[in-house]
């Protein structure tokens, strides 16, 4: 009798409080549909299109913050949304200090109760591998290593301390994750990207999206992610940032998708669209991509955004409008919701024009003003929109570095261990004589990538102080007597000075570290026309390789820079990808053995530059498939074979 019970109630509790969760959840969202329908119900058309419409922080400044504009922008025309940090003496957009940051909000959310409905600004941030933006923050590997661990655990954590981070700073929007299926290594965002394979993408993804919301909306350790960018970006043809691609429908749907699809289930709140074009169709302008398929195939309820200028790009690169106002109106009604227009009222006085033309119907504004709303709504914006209480205290918290730490020394993948004299070449022991060359010696630069204290990340005085680079992880782990570093500081040029100083004291070492690879770059300018390692770190290579000692190469990249040429001359090969902040000490620990390597490479790295293909290439192609290395592979300290694997019965 008692069993029959069990087997009763216990389904019953659980049917009835999964009812109940699910009812807890209608609930809550029909408390939200119902405050935004009825602010919605209020709002003039001005008032409407002011909110789909999202600036640039830039805008603001000149020398200095003009409060008058930024009032102007928020109070007259009700703007929605601002985005990004401003631009620093050199131009480019760098990071501000956490009070910096909570003062600027506190203000802009000033200026938004004096409007007549006092809907908060969403301010939205790129923060892709910590918080980008926020001087001090905690920078974690980039997607490409992250994939390398095969971890989402460690993934979801970063995810968490980017969002407090983000947070602590006032900011509830980050346009994170990238989703993108890194297939075309030539392209200069492949770094951003989890590698080659889409189900590794969507897992990695997943982690993320719910890293970043799972705790809910309104948790002061909660942002909303955008997945991004939506579609098939990572394949230009040419391999140069923002170009067009040529996806079949059945690529498209087979490899490019299902990462949306598993985000948007994951309760991904907002979406960036693709810059570029697709079998010749702007993706900004593309209706069945944005509606028919994102919003309604998979049934993505949350807000759309389009990336950088691209209503403008329309008209101006892709050609396909003839005006301003005729981008537009393609774009809203294609299914963006928000502009990032991003310097100018354009898109505002534009789309005002065509809504009284009937060119753009008020339903499909009010559709996009919902989900702009609804977000503001589950964000907690309309209960306080300020800088919430105590979250500076998520700040710099001495844990992030042991993820950050984590996370790069299980990316670091060994790649070549050769035996010499009868022992591996690796692990190092600590009083190993070690002259240390290459461009990535001293770099902080080569060590985090793009969007790292500034958007392009070079300036490695914007680092702080504690991030090491690997000459000082080497120093730290075997003292500096053991170490002679002739390499100078920041990723620079190889000289022939310093190839002479190789070769002068080579003769009084034990091993040649060289730290090859890439400085930083980010996006457009990090294109490309040949992935082949550069000539004058070729140079440097053989040069070493000719001393007769033993040589173990540290590759730092964004993406697989073909050693074709120089590769069997190397005795050890370690890739560390942009391991982040803690990525100099990963590599040292690994290098003396203190850490076993256990990264696996998440995308094919090809020998030439003619050869780019990916592990799951059609049965035609699969015979020219002769990589570097194949997609998985990766090396350890231990010596074991798996052996009569057997299917899940
Ligand atoms: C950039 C990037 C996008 C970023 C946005 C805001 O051009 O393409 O990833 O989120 O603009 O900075």
């Amino acid at each position: 009798m008692k069993k029959s019970i069990f087997f009763i109630v216990i389904p019953a509790i659980l049917f009835f409080s999964s009812c109940q969760q699910q009812t807890t959840q209608s609930s809550s969202s029909r408390a939200v549909n119902e405050k935004v329908n009825k602010v919605l119900s209020q709002m003039t058309l001005e008032e409407k299109v002011g909110q789909m419409t999202q600036i640039t922080l830039d805008k603001f400044y000149g020398e200095h913050l003009d409060t008058a504009r930024l009032h102007e922008y928020i109070v007259k025309y009700g703007l929605g949304s601002i985005l990004n940090s401003h631009h620093d003496k050199s131009g480019m957009t760098t990071a501000l200090s956490m009070k910096e940051w909570r003062d600027l909000q506190t203000l802009i959310q000033k200026y938004a109760l004096e409007t007549r409905l006092k809907i908060p600004v969403l301010y939205g941030i790129d923060a892709i591998h910590g918080a980008t933006y926020l001087k001090g923050a905690t920078l974690f590997p980039h997607n490409i290593a992250m994939a390398a661990t095969r971890d989402p655990q460690v993934v979801h954590a970063a995810a968490k301390i980017t969002a407090k981070e983000v947070r602590a700073c006032g900011i509830r929007w980050d346009f994170d994750p990238v989703l993108g299926v890194g297939r075309q290594p030539l392209w200069s965002r492949f770094e951003e990207t989890f590698g080659e394979d889409t189900y590794l993408v969507s897992e990695l993804g997943r982690a993320v999206v719910t890293g970043y919301e799972e705790d809910g909306l309104k948790n002061t350790t909660a942002v909303a992610s955008c997945m991004k960018h939506y579609l098939g970006y990572p394949v230009p043809l040419t391999g140069k940032d923002r170009t067009p691609a040529y996806i079949p429908e059945i690529v498209l749907r087979q490899i490019f998708l299902p990462p949306y699809k598993t985000a948007v289930d994951a309760g991904a709140s907002t979406a960036m669209i693709n810059s570029g074009s697709i079998n010749g169709i702007p993706v900004h302008a593309s209706k069945y991509l944005i509606t028919d398929v994102l919003k309604n195939e998979l049934g993505f309820d949350g807000m759309v955004v389009t990336d950088w200028g691209d209503i403008i790009a329309l008209y101006k690169d892709h050609h396909v409008a003839r005006d301003n106002k005729e981008a537009v109106r393609m774009a809203v009604n294609a299914g963006i919701d928000m502009s990032m227009v991003p310097y100018d009222l354009s898109f505002y006085h534009d789309l005002i024009s065509l809504v009284k033309e009937g060119k753009v119907s008020m339903s499909r504004i009010n559709d996009a003003v919902a989900r702009i709303l609804r977000l503001k709504f589950r964000l907690g914006l309309f209960d306080d929109p300020f800088p919430e209480k105590g979250t500076e205290s998520y700040y710099e918290k001495p844990e992030y570095k042991k993820i950050a730490l984590q996370a790069a020394s299980e990316a670091v993948t060994l790649l070549k261990n050769d035996t010499l004299r009868g022992k591996p070449v690796l692990p190092l022991s600590k009083n190993t004589r070690i002259l240390l060359a290459g461009p990535g010696a001293n770099s902080k630069a080569t060590l985090d990538g793009s969007w790292s204290y500034s958007w392009q990340g070079k300036n490695d005085s914007l680092y702080p102080a504690d991030v090491h680079t690997i000459r000082q992880a080497l120093e730290e782990e075997a003292g500096k007597n053991n170490v002679i570093n002739i390499s100078p500081d920041g990723f620079k040029e190889v000289s022939s000075e310093q190839i002479s100083k190789l070769k002068k004291y080579a003769r009084g070492v034990d091993v040649i570290i060289l730290c090859l690879g890439e400085d930083a770059y980010a996006e457009t300018p990090g294109s490309i026309n040949d992935l082949t390692l550069p000539e004058d770190q070729l140079r440097l290579a053989e040069a070493a390789a000719k001393t007769g000692k033993p040589v173990i190469l540290i590759l730092t990249e964004g993406r697989p820079r073909i050693i074709r040429s120089i590769e069997p001359a190397m005795n050890g090969i370690l890739l560390a990808y942009r391991p982040g902040n803690m990525g100099a000490p990963a590599i040292a620990s690994i290098l003396y053995g203190e850490v076993n390597p256990s990264g696996r490479l998440p995308y094919t790295y090809p020998r030439y530059t003619g050869n780019l293909m990916t592990y799951d290439m059609p049965v035609r192609a699969a015979k020219y498939y002769k990589p570097q290395w194949p997609f998985g592979y990766g090396l350890s300290y231990t010596r074991f074979i798996v052996t009569s694997l057997t299917g899940m019965s």
